[in-house]
C-alpha cells in the first residue's frame, strides 16, 4: 500500500509484479474477460463492466479434478496470475495439483468500469462490491470446469483482508482461506505504523531518520524547498504536506518491503560521520526507492485529481479507498516520531477533501462493525502471524522478525480455534513476505520453508 497500498501503492508493486513464467522469462500472460455486474447492491441498475482474469492450469490435471486456488488481487494491475517458483501460492498450488485463478479487482488495472475515474463514477468501488464479484465470478467460472473441487483464496495485505472476509461473507463458496498480513482492522488514526517503522529500524537507523527528516524541515521552512526538492527529483510535489508524507512513505517502504540494510547503512554512517543526511537520503530514494517501488510524483494532490483512467495508475483509487472505508492514515505520533507533524490529520481530511473535490472521511467503525475488525470471525482461515515482537540485534544489523508495520492493523493474537496464527520469522522479510520473497532472499534466521509448509498441511484439512 504505497500508501499502503503503495503505502498505498507499495502493495501493489509487491504484489502485482510476477509477470511471466520462470522458465521463460518475458512471456506475457494471456488473459480472459469476465462480463461482471456493476452494482450488486441495486437489482434496477443492470450495468455491467468487463473484468480482466486469469489462469494458471500448469499443476492442474484436468482429468484427475482438483481444489481451486482464487488469488484475490489488491489495489493494482495484474499482468499474471502467480506464477514464480518462490510464490507462495505456486508452492501450494504444486503440492495440491490446484488450478489458480485470478481476479483484476474493479477499477483497476484494464478492469476498470469507467474511462473517467471521477468521484461520482468511484462510488461502487468498495471492498463490499469487491468481494461479491468475487463470489459470482469464481462460482461461474468453476461450472465451466470439469472435477473442479473445493474452493480456497489467499490474498496479501488490503487483499489478504479481502481473502478473510470473503470467508465471513461467503462462507457457502469456499473451503478456507490465507490471509497474510491481512489489514483486517481499519484504523483512521494510524500512528502506529509510524511507531513500528521506528521499532523495526533500529535505534540508530530511526534516529537517522529524524534527522533526515527534521534536515529537511529546516530547509524547506527556511525558504529551501525549492533546492530540496530538486535534490530529490520531487519538484511536482508542490504542496509540502504532499512532499513529506513521501518522505516518510519512502522511509516506511524501505522497512516494510525489506530493504532494511540498503536504507539504514549509508545513514548511519553519514549521521556518524557528520556526512549529508539529505544527499544520502536522496540517493536512496533515486538509487533504491525509486526502482522498485515508486516516483515522488504519484504523491502529488494534482496527480490525483487526474480522473483519466489509466491501467497503470493505482493512487486515486486507493485513496478513495482509505477516505471513504479504511483510513489507515499514518499520520505522526506526538512522540518520538520518524514523520513530520505536518503528516496529521488535517493533512489527510485536506488531501481526501482536494482529491477528490468533496469533504469525503471513512467511518472506520462501520467498517470494522460490518466485518469484525481485529475481532473478524470466520472459519478456516489462516493468519500469518506477523508477530510484533523484534529482536533487536547488535552492530545496526537489521532487526529479526516481522518489519511490516502493517502488522498493527492486522491480527496478531489468535482468537478463534479455526483462525490459526502462523509467525515468519526472518531477517530482511517483510509484507506478505510468505506470498512473495525477500527482495535480496531472506537471510538467517529464516523459518519461511517451515510456515509455508504448515499453512500447506492446514489447508489439507480443509480439502
Ligand atoms: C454483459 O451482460 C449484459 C447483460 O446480460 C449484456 O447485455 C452485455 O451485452 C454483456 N456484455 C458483453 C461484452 O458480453
Ligand atoms: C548511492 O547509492 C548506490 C546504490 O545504493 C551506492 O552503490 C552508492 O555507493 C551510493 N553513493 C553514495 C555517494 O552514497
Ligand atoms: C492525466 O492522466 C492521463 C493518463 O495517464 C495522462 O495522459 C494525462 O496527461 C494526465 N493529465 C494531466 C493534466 O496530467
Ligand atoms: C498539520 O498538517 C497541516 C498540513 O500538512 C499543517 O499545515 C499543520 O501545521 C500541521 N499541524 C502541526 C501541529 O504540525
Ligand atoms: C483490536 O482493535 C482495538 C481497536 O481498534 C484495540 O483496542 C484492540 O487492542 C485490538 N485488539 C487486538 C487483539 O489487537
Ligand atoms: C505466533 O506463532 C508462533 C509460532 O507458531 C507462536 O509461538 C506465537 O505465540 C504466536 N504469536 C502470536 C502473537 O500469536
Amino acid at each position: 500500500m504505497k500508501t499502503v497500498l503503495f503505502t498505498t501503492l507499495l502493495l501493489v508493486v509487491a504484489l502485482a509484479n510476477a509477470s511471466t513464467f520462470a522458465t521463460e522469462a518475458n512471456v506475457k500472460w494471456e488473459y480472459q474477460w469476465y462480463n461482471q455486474t456493476l452494482n450488486h447492491f441495486d437489482a434496477e441498475d443492470t450495468r455491467t463492466f468487463l473484468q480482466r482474469y486469469y489462469v494458471n492450469d500448469q499443476y492442474y490435471d484436468y482429468k484427475k479434478g482438483g481444489p481451486i486456488i482464487l488469488y484475490i488481487n489488491g489495489e493494482g494491475p495484474v499482468s499474471s496470475p502467480p506464477n514464480k517458483p518462490t510464490d507462495g501460492t505456486v508452492i501450494y498450488a504444486q503440492a495440491l495439483g490446484a488450478l489458480i485463478v485470478t481476479l483484476e479487482h474493479r477499477y483497476y488495472g484494464d478492469s476498470s468500469p469507467f474511462a473517467d475515474l471521477s468521484t461520482e463514477n468511484l462510488k461502487f468501488l468498495s471492498s463490499r462490491q469487491a468481494l461479491n464479484d468475487l463470489a459470482i465470478f469464481i462460482l461461474d467460472y468453476r461450472s465451466t470446469i470439469q472435477n473442479a473441487g473445493d474452493i480456497i483464496t489467499i490474498g496479501g495485505s488490503y487483499s489478504g483482508a479481502l481473502s478473510a472476509w470473503f470467508r465471513v461473507k461467503y462462507p457457502h463458496v469456499t473451503v478456507g482461506s490465507v490471509a497474510s498480513s491481512g489489514v483486517v482492522n481499519a484504523i483512521l488514526d494510524f500512528t502506529a505504523f509510524d511507531e513500528w517503522v521506528a521499532y523495526a529500524a533500529g535505534e540508530q537507523c530511526a534516529d537517522a531518520l529524524r534527522l533526515v527528516t527534521s534536515t529537511a524541515e529546516q530547509q524547506i521552512f527556511g525558504g529551501n524547498a525549492a533546492a530540496v526538492k530538486q535534490l530529490f527529483q520531487a519538484e511536482t510535489l508542490t504542496d509540502d504536506g504532499d512532499f513529506f508524507y513521501w518522505l516518510a512513505d519512502s522511509m516506511a517502504e524501505g522497512i516494510q518491503y525489506g530493504y532494511h540494510d540498503q536504507l539504514c547503512t549509508p545513514l548511519i554512517n553519514a549521521m556518524n560521520n557528520k556526512g549529508d543526511m539529505l544527499e544520502t537520503y536522496s540517493n536512496y530514494t533515486i538509487n533504491v526507492w525509486g526502482t522498485t517501488l515508486g516516483t515522488p510524483g504519484e504523491y502529488a494532490t494534482l496527480f490525483q485529481q487526474n480522473t483519466t483512467h489509466d491501467i497503470n495508475k493505482a493512487d486515486r483509487q486507493w485513496w478513495f479507498q482509505t477516505c471513504t472505508e479504511f483510513g489507515y492514515f499514518q499520520n505522526a505520533p506526538a512522540q518520538g516520531s520518524i514523520r513530520s507533524q505536518m503528516v496529521n490529520m488535517t493533512y489527510h481530511r485536506t488531501h481526501c477533501a482536494n482529491v477528490f473535490g468533496k469533504p469525503l472521511w471513512p467511518n472506520t467503525e462501520a467498517t470494522n462493525d460490518y466485518y469484525g475488525g481485529n475481532h473478524t470471525a470466520g472459519t478456516n482461515i489462516v493468519f500469518t502471524n506477523v508477530s510484533r515482537k523484534l529482536e533487536i540485534r547488535e552492530n545496526n544489523q537489521s532487526p529479526i522478525g516481522s518489519q511490516d508495520p502493517w502488522s498493527r492493523a492486522s491480527i496478531t493474537v489468535q482468537e478463534y480455534p479455526t483462525e490459526p496464527s502462523l509467525m515468519v520469522t526472518c531477517n530482511n522479510c517483510g509484507h506478505c513476505v510468505d506470498l512473495r520473497e525477500c527482495p535480496g532472499g531472506c537471510s538467517t534466521p529464516n523459518n519461511l520453508d517451515q510456515v509455508r509448509q504448515q499453512t500447506l498441511k492446514i489447508i489439507e484439512t480443509w480439502l
